[in-house]
C-alpha cells in the first residue's frame, strides 16, 4: 500500500481514542487498548494478492510470516522492524492425534516451530519493533517463560537490555536456559504469575521501560498473524473452527482480532467458531463463562501446563469479545486430559509442550460433548515446542507424575537391559 493506514489506540472498555506517537498500555478508565485502524478506504482483494505475492519471500521483512501482512500488523518503517523471519510455521495433519479427539479434518498449526519454539515470537517482533519506534532501550516482562525467552532474544538481536520477571521455582527448565542463555536479567520473584504481573507494571511506569506482556497492544497485533497465515496456508478456506489454549487471554484476543478485520476486508467470508482451553486449575474465563458469572480471578493457580498457570489474566475482556464476535465456547481440561491428549501429540511424531496439548484434549472434550462435530475442519494451535518441558514429557512416560493426581495412560517407559543381544531381543519382541 503506497498510503499508511489510519491507525490510534482506543479503549476496549469506554471507547476513549489515543493517538499512539505517545507509549500507553492502558485506558485513564483501566481498559486494555486496541491498535484500531480505518479500514473503510482499503482494498481486501488487493491486500490479498500482495499477501499472496509475498508468500515465499527468501530474504528481507516480508521473509517474515509476521511482516508478510505489514498493512494489519503495524504499518511503520521498515528501519524500526526487529525481525528473525519468525512465524512460516507448519499446519500438520493431526494424524493420530485428530483419530484421539474424534476428528476426521483436525490440522495442528504448530507455533512451537518460531526462533525461539513458541508462538511469542510473533508478537514479540511487533512488540519489539514498537519498542524501537519509541526508541527504547530496555525492555520487560512478567513471564511464565516463552514471553521471557522470545523478550531475551529479540533484545539480544536489536540491541536492547531486557528484564524478566518470573515465578520462582515455576517455570519450565527449557525456557529459563533459554532466558539466562540470550543474556536478560532475570528476576525470580516470591509469588506466583500474577504477582509478577502486576510488579512489573508498576516497575514499568516508574522506571521507564518499555513493557512487553501481551496488555501491550503492538503484541496483539503480531500475534494476530497465526490466523492469517493459516488462512493462507488454506488458500482462504474458513475451517470451522480454531481450538486454543488460553493463559493470560492474549493469543485468543489476537486471532478474533484479525479474524474480524480479515471479515470486515471482505478477504474470507464467514468468520471461524473459536474455543478457548483453560487448564482446570487456573480457568477463570471458564467458570465466568461457564456460569454466566462476573469475572473472578482464580487465587491460587495451579496446573502441570506452566505456561498458563495464570489466574488474573490481563486480557480477559478483549478475550471475551472476541468468543462473542466468532460465536465462540470457553472450555477447560484436567491435568490428565492435558498429558493424555499431549501423549497422543507427542507419538503423532509432532510434539508439543503441556499448554499446548489443551488444543487437543479440549477439542476431544468439545467432540464428545456434541459442540465440534466429527466432520467439521478443526486447525488447533500448538503454541510451544515439545523440548520447552522435557521434566512433563519424563515424568508422564516414566509415570512418575502421580503426586499430581497423573497417571502415565499412554506411557513409552524406558527400559534398563543388559547390554547384550539376547537381552534386546528379549525386549524388542
Ligand atoms: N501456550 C503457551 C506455550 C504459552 O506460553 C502461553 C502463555 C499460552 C499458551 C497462553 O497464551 O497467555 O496468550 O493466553 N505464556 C505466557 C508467557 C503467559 O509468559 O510465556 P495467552
Amino acid at each position: 500500500m503506497a498510503e499508511m493506514i489510519k491507525s490510534w489506540l482506543e479503549c476496549i472498555r469506554c471507547g476513549e481514542k489515543y493517538d499512539f506517537s505517545e507509549i500507553r498500555y492502558t485506558c485513564e478508565c483501566g481498559g486494555t487498548l486496541d491498535l484500531k485502524r480505518d479500514l473503510s478506504q482499503v482494498d481486501g482483494r488487493k491486500l490479498k494478492q500482495m499477501w499472496d505475492e509475498r508468500w515465499g519471500a527468501k530474504r528481507g521483512v516480508y521473509a517474515s510470516g509476521v511482516w508478510r501482512y505489514k498493512e494489519l500488523i503495524f504499518d511503520c518503517d521498515e528501519q524500526f522492524v526487529v525481525t528473525r523471519q519468525e512465524g512460516n510455521t507448519r499446519l500438520y495433519d493431526a494424524g493420530k492425534a485428530g483419530e484421539y479427539a474424534g476428528l476426521k479434518n483436525f490440522m495442528l498449526k504448530h507455533e512451537g516451530e518460531n526462533p525461539t519454539g513458541s508462538f511469542k515470537d510473533r508478537g514479540m517482533t511487533c512488540g519489539a519493533t514498537a519498542a524501537k519506534y519509541y526508541g527504547a532501550e530496555m525492555v520487560a516482562c512478567a513471564s511464565t517463560g516463552n514471553t521471557s525467552a522470545s523478550m531475551a532474544s529479540y533484545a539480544a538481536v536489536s540491541g536492547m537490555k531486557s528484564v524478566i520477571f518470573i515465578p520462582e521455582g515455576k517455570i519450565a527448565y527449557g525456557k529459563l536456559a533459554q532466558a539466562l542463555a540470550f543474556g536478560g536479567k532475570t528476576l525470580q520473584i516470591e509469588g506466583n504469575f500474577d504477582d509478577a504481573m502486576a510488579l512489573v507494571q508498576d516497575v514499568c511506569r516508574e522506571l521507564n521501560i518499555y513493557l512487553l506482556n501481551s496488555i501491550n497492544p503492538f503484541r496483539i497485533e503480531g500475534q494476530k498473524a497465526i490466523g492469517f497465515e493459516v488462512l493462507q496456508q488454506l488458500d482462504w478456506q474458513v475451517p470451522d473452527w480454531f481450538v486454543i489454549p488460553g493463559g493470560n487471554l492474549g493469543n485468543n484476543s489476537a486471532l478474533t482480532k484479525g479474524l474480524q478485520e480479515l471479515f470486515e476486508l471482505g478477504i474470507i467470508n464467514k468468520i471461524p467458531r473459536i474455543a478457548v482451553i483453560q487448564a482446570a486449575g487456573s480457568a477463570p474465563l471458564s467458570k465466568m463463562w461457564k456460569e454466566g458469572a462476573d469475572y473472578v480471578a482464580v487465587k491460587d493457580p495451579d496446573t502441570i501446563a506452566t505456561a498458563i498457570k495464570i489466574g488474573n489474566p490481563v486480557s480477559w475482556e478483549k478475550s471475551l469479545r472476541g468468543i462473542e464476535w466468532t460465536n465462540g465456547v470457553v472450555e477447560d481440561v484436567t491435568e490428565q486430559e492435558i498429558m493424555d491428549a499431549k501423549a497422543w501429540v507427542d507419538a503423532a511424531g509432532i510434539g508439543a509442550e503441556p499448554a499446548s496439548c489443551c488444543s487437543v484434549a479440549g477439542a476431544k472434550k468439545l467432540v464428545d460433548a456434541g459442540v465440534i462435530k466429527a466432520d467439521e475442519s478443526v486447525v488447533g494451535i500448538l503454541t510451544g515446542n515439545i523440548l520447552k518441558d522435557p521434566d512433563a514429557v519424563i515424568g508422564y512416560h516414566k509415570d512418575e507424575l502421580g503426586h499430581m493426581g497423573i497417571k502415565g495412560t499412554f506411557a513409552n517407559k524406558p527400559q534398563v537391559i543388559k547390554a547384550e543381544v539376547e537381552a534386546v531381543k528379549a525386549a524388542i519382541s
